[in-house]
């Protein structure tokens, strides 16, 4: 563990490590929409009007994010997923959508989703097909860019299938320069480190430099099981991978699958949490036309989304495994801190878990604000050094807290608080 608290007591110190994609995008997790989980390849239009994947869909899907108070909320970008185009380019080489499906073409649909002050998303592949078999973009990378920049897409996402893991940096890194010199603003959405993974450890500096975002492991489902073990893929290497996140560049956990069928009201919670607390890109993919209100007031709860985006961005890691627990903890500007606590134990009921802060435990010296965001917002008060708090996790459920330093002396000492934060775990006062 002290590995990577030294490691972000030094980030935090020099800088990021890597320079980010300098695009001016993504200086906080990208919020917004993608189709791909919820709606998959479905082509059917005329079996399955209301769900396939057409320019009614994210028309609909813009419509919703403005009157439901998504947009406000935070969430910008209405994304296509994989299964939009022809399955032929056209007669200059270039990308067309599918004809019947989006009979008025990508442009039109970019002005229909900007003219309601949102932006869209689109999808292609740096090999020679896409992963559902569509036409890839290995040989066109500036045609493709091109096209995009001149339909007005605002993100790409630059899948990975169908390519030789060799030509694999070489691909995303020409891409991003085509995408450069197109002139237009396109935040680019990558999965590199994921198709290189089984190869060879990905080179996370060149990563950053390239991409604005960047998918590591395997792609969500929408079940407890996929959640639990991208969460623990992602803190299994966060010595590798939190330290390359930071403003214009984040890890990609992949898409939040609440509002649909396989999570339980506490696991969606739990998605919700963790995902502020790795700084991850929000891309929710559910129907926002049919979602229940408790997964849509969790999705715009504006205290998680707060940690979030908070404008430090530093990505959170788990600090702590007690007792079929997990703690999670994010620094967050001011010197606040958000820890999330995930009760791991999958049988019985609501299980305690105390929190004690250590001597030496700088945030609350003398003082600090502590705040329950999850399961309920709740003012814990003003809590010092002899405190000791007991908070109530449900079974897969997540507390949510943010603690803030009361004193005014208590400034500009991330390091100190770092290395405290160490020596409170090596000697287990965080029970
Ligand atoms: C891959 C990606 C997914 C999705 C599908 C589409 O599996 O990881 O996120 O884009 O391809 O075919």
């Amino acid at each position: 563990m002290c590995r990577v608290v030294c490691l972000l007591a030094f980030v935090s110190v020099l800088g990021l490590a890597a320079e980010a994609l300098d695009n001016g995008l993504a200086l906080k997790p990208t919020m917004g929409w993608l189709h791909w989980e919820r709606f998959m390849c479905n082509t059917d239009c005329e079996g399955d009007p209301d769900n396939c994947i057409s320019e009614r869909l994210y028309m609909q899907m813009a419509d919703m994010m403005v009157k439901e108070g998504w947009k406000e909320a935070g969430y910008e970008y209405v994304c296509i997923d994989d299964c939009w185009p022809s399955r032929q380019r056209d007669a200059q080489g270039r990308l067309q959508a599918d004809p019947k499906r989006f009979p008025r073409g990508i442009k039109k649909l970019a002005d229909y989703v900007h003219s309601k002050g949102l932006k869209l998303g689109i999808y292609a592949d740096v090999g020679k097909n896409t992963c559902a078999g569509y036409p890839g973009s290995l040989g066109y990378y500036e045609t493709d860019a091109q096209t995009f920049a001149d339909w007005g897409v605002d993100l790409l996402k630059f899948d990975g299938c169908y390519m030789d893991w060799t030509l694999l940096g070489e691909g995303y890194i020409n891409m991003s320069k085509a995408l450069n010199k197109t002139g237009r603003s396109i935040l680019y959405s990558c999965e590199w480190p994921l198709y290189e993974w089984p190869f060879r450890k990905p080179n996370y500096t060149a990563i950053r430099e390239t991409c604005n975002h960047w998918r590591n492991f395997n792609d969500v489902y929408d079940s407890w099981s996929s959640v639990k073990s991208i969460l623990e893929w992602t803190a299994s290497h966060q010595d590798i991978i939190v330290p390359s996140a930071g403003p214009g560049g984040w890890n990609d956990p992949d898409m939040l699958v609440i509002g649909n069928f396989g999570l339980s009201h506490d696991q969606q919670e739990s998605q919700m949490a963790l995902w502020a607390i790795m700084a991850a890109p929000l891309l929710m993919s559910n129907d926002l036309r049919n979602i229940c209100p408790r997964s849509k007031e969790l999705l715009q709860n504006r205290h998680i989304i707060d940690i979030s985006q908070d404008p430090v961005g530093k990505q959170g890691y788990r600090s702590a495994k007690v007792d079929s627990f997990e703690v999670w903890e994010r620094p967050l500007s001011k010197n606040r801190l958000a820890i999330a606590v995930l009760n791991n134990q999958e049988i019985g009921g609501p299980r305690g878990f105390v929190i004690r802060a250590a001597p030496g435990w700088k945030i609350c010296d003398p003082k600090c604000n502590v705040t329950q965001i999850l399961p309920q917002y709740k003012e814990m008060g003003v809590q010092t050094q002899q405190s000791k708090m007991v908070i109530s996790v449900n079974p897969s459920g997540t507390a949510l807290l943010t603690v803030t330093p009361f004193s005014s002396d208590f400034t500009g000492l991330h390091k100190l608080h770092w290395e405290n934060t160490s020596i409170r775990h090596k000697h287990g006062t965080i029970l």
